[in-house]
Formats: structure tokens, C-alpha cells, sequence
């Protein structure tokens, strides 16, 4: 009865409540299967010319939003900004990905600059967020991201993409003295990081960590949970109103020792993960929101397949807060109709279910 309930579903939900149907958003949701971000994106020199170019970012943030009823909008930047406003030379090259130069000893790292840095280096990021929070509508909530330490480590040892990740491993294993000092310093530059996007005007944030799953579990107190953990508590603090979501990468049942020691709001979960395990294990036992987890694959492949997984995934979820979304990102050979009607085959699953 009365006036209709006008706070932004995603928080609603981050705050515990469970609306049917979920909010949605898509990782990467802003991106080369968009032709009119295509369009913008070649005539810039370089793709971070693009991430810091405030009134170009600010467009092709919303372009998602103007095909697509979603219910947040992701800052349009990348990781791969904090070591580069460290003083990390960071490129893109068409078709390979990103190359870094790398850090690997202590000389490296002292070489960086100190983690306020950020805050005058990435100044046009946080101007883009500020412009995004006065042009939002109403009911869309803003997040801002970052790259988890581990993950960010990993391009900083390997110098780019990599399929072992034999460098950051063996680091990790050998080098304690240098690769702790490596993630503490990459811990504070993250903290810095999310804190100037929420005073810019971020609701929500989320943590990257795409690469978690490459340590042995031996190894992910220290690389991964410790950080997030810091992490976690530093901006609770600050900012109690702020919900946080982890996205640890291909952890599987480490997720549970996660969710245990991070203090975060929310855990966004890959393709991998059981449904069932984690409403009961994450959800009801830990108290964690959850987001995702639909494959990419399926948002190409289209078909009845995409409605099927859809279906399942609403229906494992729909008596627990739950945030739709992928496992991972938007691929670039997605077709923007499949995107939708995957939010067609959401609305259509909506009301009534609850
Ligand atoms: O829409 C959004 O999600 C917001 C923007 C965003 C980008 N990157 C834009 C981008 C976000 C949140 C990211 C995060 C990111 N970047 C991650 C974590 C998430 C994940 O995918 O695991 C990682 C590991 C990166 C590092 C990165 N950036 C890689 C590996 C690549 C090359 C691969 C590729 O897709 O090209 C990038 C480049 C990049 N980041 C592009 C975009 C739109 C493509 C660059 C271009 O347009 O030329």
C-alpha cells in the first residue's frame, strides 16, 4: 500500500532483503559487445586513455543502461589502474591483453610511488565517478571497484596475462620477505583506492580477485583472505553503510574459510559453485548475500539453454537475498539482444514468485 518503495534494489537487497525478481547487473556489462562502445572506444589512442577521459568514461558507463533495465551501473576503469597510478608502466595490446612492467624485487618496489599517490594520479577516475553520481537515475545504484592484491601481484610479477602464473607462484613461495611487503603495499593503495570512489559517490563496491584460484589453499590465507580482510575492515569502518562484494575466482569450497574470515556483505560466485552448497553454506549458515552465477557461454549460446540455467539459478536463490548476475564477464561475442532477453526471461520470472 502507498507510496512505492524508491530505494535502489541492489542495496535493498545487499541489506538482506530478498525481492523477486533479484536486481541484475553483469560483470563487464560496459565493453567491446556493445558497438557504440566500440565506437567511442577506437577513436581513442589507448584504451586507458579512454578510463581517463571523465566525460567518455561517463558515457560508455551508461550505454549498458540505455539498452538494458539494469539495476546498477559499474564505473567504466580497470584493475589495472592502481599499478599504473603507483608508477607501473601498464598498456594494452590488441588482441594479447595487458602488459606491465614488472616488479619482482625489493629495488621494484621501491621504486613505486607511495599509495596516496592514487589520489592525485587517478584523480580523473574519481571525477568520473562524481559525474556518474549525479547522473544516474534514481533507482541505480553505483558501484566502484578494485583489483584484489594477489591479482594485481600476479600482472606485477608475471608482467601480463598468463596461463601458469609461474612467477607470482613461485614469489609467493620463496620470496616472503619481498612479496608480503609487495601485497601490503598493493593492500593500502587498494584501501586508498575505494575510499576516494565512495567519497566520490560509489554505493556499493566489489573486489576482484580473478586470479584467487591459482594458489594452492595452503597458500590463500595469507595472499588472499588476509588482504580482503584488511580491506574489508578498514572501509567498514569508514564507511558502515558501504556494502562490499568479494569475488575470490575459482576457490570452489574455500569460499566457506572466505566467508568466515572476510567481513564483506556479499560474495559474487563463479560458474563453478553449486547452488545448493552455497545458499545453505554461505547464505544461511554465513550470512552472505550472493551474486551471480550464470556462465558467459550461456549469454552467447543463447537458445533454451540460457533460459533453463537462468531458471535454475532464480530457483536455488529465490528465498535468500540475491543479486543476479554472470560467473564471470561479458564475452565480447555476446549479442546485446541475447543480454535481452536474458532480463526478459528475469521480469518474466518475477512478481508472483514470492
Ligand atoms: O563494465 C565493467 O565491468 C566495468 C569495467 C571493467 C573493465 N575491466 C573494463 C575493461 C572492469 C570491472 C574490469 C575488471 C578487470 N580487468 C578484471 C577483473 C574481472 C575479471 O575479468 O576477472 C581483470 C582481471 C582485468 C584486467 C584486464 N583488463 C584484462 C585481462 C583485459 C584484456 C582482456 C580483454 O577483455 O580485453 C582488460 C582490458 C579491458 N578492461 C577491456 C575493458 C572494456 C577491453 C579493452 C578494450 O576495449 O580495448
Amino acid at each position: 500500500m502507498g507510496t512505492p518503495d524508491t530505494r535502489k534494489r541492489l542495496l535493498r537487497v545487499l541489506a538482506g532483503e530478498v525481492l523477486a525478481p533479484p536486481p541484475v547487473w553483469l560483470m563487464r556489462q560496459a565493453g567491446r559487445y556493445l558497438p557504440e562502445y566500440r565506437e567511442i572506444r577506437d577513436r581513442m589512442p589507448s584504451f586507458l586513455d579512454l578510463c581517463y577521459t571523465p566525460e567518455l568514461a561517463l558515457r560508455v558507463t551508461l550505454q549498458p543502461l540505455e539498452r538494458f533495465a539494469l539495476d546498477a551501473a559499474i564505473l567504466f576503469s580497470d584493475i589495472l589502474v592502481v599499478p599504473h597510478g603507483l608508477g607501473v608502466e601498464v598498456g594494452f595490446v590488441e588482441g594479447e591483453g595487458p602488459r606491465v612492467a614488472t616488479v619482482r624485487d625489493e629495488r621494484a618496489l621501491r621504486a613505486l610511488r607511495p599509495p596516496e599517490a592514487l589520489l592525485e594520479r587517478l584523480a580523473p577516475v574519481y571525477q568520473t565517478v562524481r559525474l556518474l553520481a549525479s547522473a544516474l537515475p534514481a533507482g541505480v545504484a553505483l558501484i566502484g571497484f578494485s583489483g584484489a592484491p594477489w591479482t594485481l601481484a600476479s600482472y606485477l610479477l608475471e608482467g601480463g596475462a598468463s596461463k601458469e602464473f609461474l612467477e607470482a607462484r613461485r614469489a609467493a613461495r620463496e620470496a616472503e620477505g619481498f612479496f608480503s611487503a609487495l601485497v601490503d603495499r598493493l593492500t593500502q593503495a587498494v584501501c586508498v583506492h575505494l575510499e576516494a570512489q565512495v567519497e566520490a559517490g560509489a554505493d556499493v563496491l566489489m573486489l576482484f580477485d580473478s586470479w584467487a584460484g591459482v594458489l594452492p589453499e595452503s597458500e590463500r590465507r595469507r595472499w588472499v583472505e588476509e588482504p580482503a580482510r584488511t580491506i574489508a575492515t578498514a572501509l567498514g569502518r569508514r564507511f558502515p553503510h558501504v556494502p562490499l562484494i568479494c569475488f575470490p575466482r575459482g576457490i570452489g569450497a574455500g569460499l566457506l574459510a572466505f566467508a568466515e574470515r572476510v567481513p564483506c556483505r556479499a560474495l559474487s560466485l563463479d560458474t563453478s559453485v553449486p547452488l545448493a552448497w552455497a545458499r545453505e553454506a554461505l547464505a544461511r549458515e554465513r550470512g552472505k548475500v550472493l551474486q551471480g552465477n550464470l556462465d558467459p557461454v550461456a549469454l552467447v549460446a543463447g537458445g533454451a539453454a540460457l533460459e533453463r540455467e537462468t531458471r535454475a539459478i532464480l530457483a536455488a536463490f529465490r528465498d535468500i537475498p540475491h543479486i543476479f548476475n554472470l560467473g564471470h564477464g561479458v564475452l565480447p561475442e555476446t549479442s546485446p539482444a541475447q543480454v535481452a532477453r536474458l532480463l526478459e526471461i528475469l521480469q518474466n520470472c518475477g512478481g508472483g514468485a514470492m
